[in-house]
């Protein structure tokens, strides 16, 4: 069993990661207190489960107006720091490697988060679903207010100022969430991005704030510490963009001219074969076009994350809802041990249940 593809070392930027087992971003609200802080709570969740060759943060805001649900934590002020240095200590100490996935939800937001202004975005272009309010209740999202040219620079600072707090907070690493129908990926996409200034139009410039935070991050980390988290054929939060793999096929090729840490691809949640210009099959679509170190994502048990692994798509692979409920993972899957399945209900509930009291293999 130890020659499992998946539980073979890896090179990441300038880290040597004992297997290619990530734990994927996972929000799950638990920062409940007034400075959106992570907790010992967090300390213990996530040092469970250091035996991940790499931990991914969860979705962790760069600025107040990058929030959208509540009680998730921030990455922009001292006390959220000093949150944070607690985890990456507990991390490091179990031997663990932590990256800090900086989020900015863009009009994947409320009122309700900003004062009663609406959240910002591209273009003023309601997303059309529903999301939480601050008291967990479902609520229906409003049009977002178009960001003006000016402030986008603004924002690619907070990404800055998000980088140096991740830094001084311990991480080994950040990854820019560019994906998911959040903001950046709201530049990204037609549907959403119907600018006529330097930051809409084109493929070029649709891509050109994506581009500027991931510059502004490397200057401060190095490139070799930067990941990106792109989903190419996502249809959560957003429209299918009339040029989706033409705009996904211009990012990743300028990603190869960064010696990233890695590229961070999810599969499509559901087919998406009879959409135009999507992509059904991302790992095999890039893998051939990615010079880098690629990490794949969505969907994948033991034998997938071997099996793509083996035939070379990928060289790491990401689990979301199986490292929820099996904080050992990469152990169980050198046992082949029996897994855990995880219990939806508390996902995003906050406490400890469904959080630090899923077992490992040892002590079920
Ligand atoms: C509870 C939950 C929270 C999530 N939070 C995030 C997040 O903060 N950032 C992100 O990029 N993806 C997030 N995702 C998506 C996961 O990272 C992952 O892409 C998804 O669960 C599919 O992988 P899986 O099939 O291994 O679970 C979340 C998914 C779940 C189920």
């Amino acid at each position: 069993m130890s020659e499992q593809a998946l539980l073979k070392p890896v090179k990441l930027g300038r880290y040597a990661l004992p297997n290619r087992v990530a734990m994927s971003p996972l929000t799950r609200n638990r920062a409940a207190n007034p400075e959106l802080a992570p907790t010992a709570l967090h300390a213990t969740y996530y040092t469970q489960r250091a035996g991940a060759g790499l931990i991914i943060s969860e979705a962790s805001q760069i600025s107040p107006q990058g929030v959208g649900y509540p009680n998730t934590p921030g990455i922009y002020s001292d006390a959220q720091v000093a949150g944070w240095r607690r985890v990456t200590e507990s991390v490091h100490a179990a031997g663990g490697h932590m990256f800090c996935q900086l989020w900015h939800v863009g009009r994947i937001s409320l009122p309700d988060f900003h004062g009663g202004e609406p959240p910002v975005a591209p273009s003023a272009i309601n997303p059309e679903t529903t999301l939480y309010a601050p008291d967990f209740s479902q609520k229906p999202t409003v049009t977002p207010r178009a960001l003006g040219t000016e402030e986008i620079k603004g924002i690619v600072d907070d990404y800055a100022h998000a980088a140096r707090c991740a830094l001084e907070a311990g991480f080994d690493g950040v990854e820019v969430h560019a994906a998911n129908g959040y903001l950046l990926n709201q530049f990204l996409i037609d549907t959403s991005n119907q600018r006529s200034d330097a930051y809409g139009g084109s493929i070029e410039n649709r891509a050109r704030i994506v581009f500027e935070v991931v510059d502004a991050v490397a200057a401060i980390w190095g490139a070799d510490r930067v990941g990106i988290r792109l989903s190419p054929s996502g249809l959560f939060n957003i429209g299918a963009g009339s040029d989706n793999r033409a705009q996904f096929d211009y990012v990743v090729d300028r990603l190869n001219d960064y010696a990233l840490a890695y590229l961070h691809l999810m599969e499509p949640f559901a087919p998406v074969d009879d959409i135009p210009n999507m992509i059904p099959r991302v790992a095999e679509h890039y893998r051939p076009r990615y010079r880098g170190t690629l990490m794949i994502n969505n969907g994948f048990d033991q034998a997938k994350g071997n099996a793509v692994i083996e035939n070379g798509h990928a060289d790491l692979v990401a689990y979301g809802r199986l490292f929820i409920s099996n904080p050992d993972l990469p152990a169980r899957f050198a046992a082949g041990a029996p897994l855990t399945e995880p219990d939806q209900a508390t996902f995003y509930v906050g406490g400890e249940k469904g959080y630090i009291d899923y077992p490992t293999y040892e002590t079920a």
